[in-house]
């Protein structure tokens, strides 16, 4: 690829009518023109698709990229507010770590156009960007350079939010302890230099007036549910917003895996991906195939889906209902799993018992009294206590 061509012309045009579908979208919801936005990019994302998702967060800010004579990236433009046709919107950027190495040109890129929005000289009423780093610098009485940092990730040699890792460890109790790793590990501004400054306390103030949180799905083969990745950078950043402004805000995810981009709320992917995947005979007897390696697989299923709970509370009760009855009540699929691995098969329905001992999920007690007693029937085959068929 060519980092001096991201994003690329078609890319821009793209990422625009992605951005205009993801606040028409909002908006039939209910909501109004969002002041402010959280996203989370993703570099490998934007390797495939030439920058669509960086194009995304320049048409929001209404800008577009610079490049030289040479047709090298060298900057960003803001888009003139006649052109644009709407005010330009707020938004707060979290990279991953993979990102911020793969892409430094794009990263200032971004910092460029949030800081050439906040001193246009434009009403603030039509330039968010602007209105928001003029409150910020009288909150934090800092220099307007600082307020218009909106590009936040890791310190430098640092990757993800360990969120992930809480999760699957168990070792939280409240969730604000979500959102506090995540601050800590993605506080760090990146800035038009490029050199990240620690700056965990105007992430929290901007996430403060995050109206909604966002992030693109690029590849057929990863969902939301199949990597814990998303629930790491999305998951956890929703978490922080919700601390933040002390009210939970939208989530969406922009597909463009397939053809035509489709935006869906994070309830309605996950509704999806459990219909397709985990509750797909296809999908998981397809995984059965492989085995022990195909019931790890369900198992981060589980873990993945319980993450979402946690972080955004964005999943529906029939989807643990459903995934409890095919996998853990039903005796003959419990028996085949564990043979397979009893290992993750008993962390399943433990998985389970979690979401409802954290009040993610509330059974009815006689679903609740048989994953207690799967889960010890799973756990007498774990200890060997009662042989595989
Ligand atoms: C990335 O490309 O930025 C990325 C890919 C997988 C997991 C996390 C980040
Ligand atoms: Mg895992």
């Amino acid at each position: 690829f060519d980092p001096f061509r991201i994003p690329s012309k078609f890319a821009c045009i793209q990422g625009m009518a992605q951005a205009e579908q993801l606040l028409a979208r909002h908006m039939a919801d209910g909501g109004k023109l969002p002041e402010s936005i959280a996203m989370v990019l993703w570099g490998t994302d934007n390797l495939k698709s030439e920058g669509a998702q960086i194009a995304q967060a320049l048409a929001l800010i209404g800008a577009r990229p610079r490049f030289d004579d040479y047709g090298r990236l060298s900057g960003a433009e803001l888009i003139p507010l006649a052109e644009l046709g709407r005010p330009r919107i707020d938004v707060v950027v979290t990279l991953s770590g993979i990102f911020r190495d793969l892409l430094p040109l794009q990263t200032r890129m971004i910092a460029d156009a949030t800081w050439l929005a906040t001193i246009a000289d434009e009403p603030p009423e039509q330039n968010f960007v602007r209105k928001h780093s003029l409150a910020h610098q009288a909150q934090h009485g800092c220099d307007l350079e600082t307020a218009s940092l909106r590009v936040f990730s890791n310190a430098q040699g640092a990757y993800g939010a360990n969120v992930n890792m809480m999760i699957d460890g168990g070792t939280w109790n409240d969730p604000q302890e979500l959102a506090e790793m995540f601050e800590a590990k993605k506080g760090f501004a990146y800035g038009r230099s490029g050199a990240p400054v620690q700056h965990r306390a105007l992430l929290e103030s901007e996430l403060a007036g995050v109206e909604l949180a966002y992030q693109n799905l690029e590849s057929v083969e990863t969902g939301v549910t199949d990597l814990d990745h998303y629930i790491d950078g999305l998951g956890a950043m929703s978490r922080a917003v919700e601390k933040a402004r002390g009210q939970a805000a939208p989530v969406y995810i922009v597909d463009a895996t397939q053809g035509s981009t489709k935006v869906r709320s994070l309830g309605e992917q996950i509704d999806l991906e459990t219909r397709t995947r985990m509750l797909n005979p296809k999908w998981y007897e397809g995984m059965l195939k492989h085995g022990f390696e195909g019931v790890r697989h369900l198992e981060n299923h589980v873990t993945n889906t319980f993450g979402w709970s946690a972080t955004t509370g964005s999943v529906s009760p029939w989807v643990y209902q459903k995934i409890s009855e095919t996998f853990v009540l039903d005796p003959e699929m419990r028996a085949r799993l564990s043979a397979l691995n009893p290992k993750s098969s008993a962390r399943v329905a433990d998985r389970l018992l979690e979401a409802c001992e954290r009040n993610l999920w509330t059974p009815d007690a006689e679903t609740l009294a048989g994953l207690k007693a799967a889960s010890n029937d799973l756990e007498d085959r774990l200890e060997g206590l009662i042989p595989a068929e």
